[in-house]
């Protein structure tokens, strides 16, 4: 698949080169192609990716992957243009920075990050996945201590094929690929960032676990 990213920081780098080693072609979306922050990705992905300007990323591709900052998704989402129909990867978090420096998020359990994503992108199929833990375990999923259990990729959305398509390329970097319902389901998925965020500050910055799911 030709998979846009808009955003080569650290969650869209970690994805475009797990995607990429997949066997996908990636577009960076960036701001100042040729500069700055997307060149490492680029050189070390190789032929496998490009980068062009966000409007120009966004009509590359029917797949996009938001991964800007929070502050940043009004202004990215209208340099993107028409996106109707498209699938729109919303991994962001609607994190805010506290007075005294604590995170949390700036919607609660009423309204979410993606369903004001959705509202942005008039027509786009949103799904909001990769956002519930950092992207060092986007970078490399495997945790050799587990055994045949993979981390777990949770996502949401209303629209099926969209969530096919997610579920696709979250299982072709190794996590097992959990639907968990309609669009409104990240109400749940952007509070289990914080727990992530709050557990790697508590643990001293560990960022090496992630999310499993044991069954019987
Ligand atoms: N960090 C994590 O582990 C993690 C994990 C899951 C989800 N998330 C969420 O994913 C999102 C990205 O996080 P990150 O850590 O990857 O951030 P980051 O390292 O700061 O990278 C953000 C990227 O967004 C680009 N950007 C900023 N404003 C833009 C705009 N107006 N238009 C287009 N591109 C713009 C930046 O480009 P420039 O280089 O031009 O500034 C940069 O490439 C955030 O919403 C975060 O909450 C983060």
């Amino acid at each position: 698949m030709k998979i846009t990213i808009i955003g080569a920081g650290k969650v869209g780098s970690a994805l475009g080169k797990a995607w990429a080693k997949a066997g996908h072609y990636i577009v960076f979306g960036v701001r100042n192609p040729g500069q700055g922050r997307t060149q490492p990705p680029l050189e070390e992905i190789g032929v496998g990716a490009t980068s062009m300007t966000v409007p120009d990323a966004a009509r590359a591709s029917d797949i996009i992957v938001l991964a800007t900052p929070w502050p940043a998704v009004p202004d990215a989402i209208r340099a993107m243009g028409e996106l109707r129909g498209k699938v729109l990867i919303d991994c962001t978090n609607p994190l805010s920075l506290a007075g005294d420096g604590s995170l949390s998020l700036s919607l609660g359990s009423t309204h979410s990050g993606a369903e004001e994503v959705a509202k942005l992108a008039g027509g786009a199929n949103v799904v909001k996945a990769f956002n519930t833990y950092g992207w060092e375990n986007f970078a490399d999923s495997a945790y050799p201590n587990a055994a045949a259990l993979k981390p777990v990729m949770f996502y949401c959305g209303d629209h099926d094929e969209a969530k096919a398509t997610v579920h696709q390329l979250a299982a072709a970097i190794g996590f097992e690929p959990v639907d968990t319902g309609g669009l409104g389901m990240s109400r749940s998925l952007e509070p289990l960032a914080l727990l992530w965020i709050r557990l790697n500050i508590r643990e001293g910055r560990n960022a090496n676990f992630t999310w499993a799911r044991l069954t019987r």
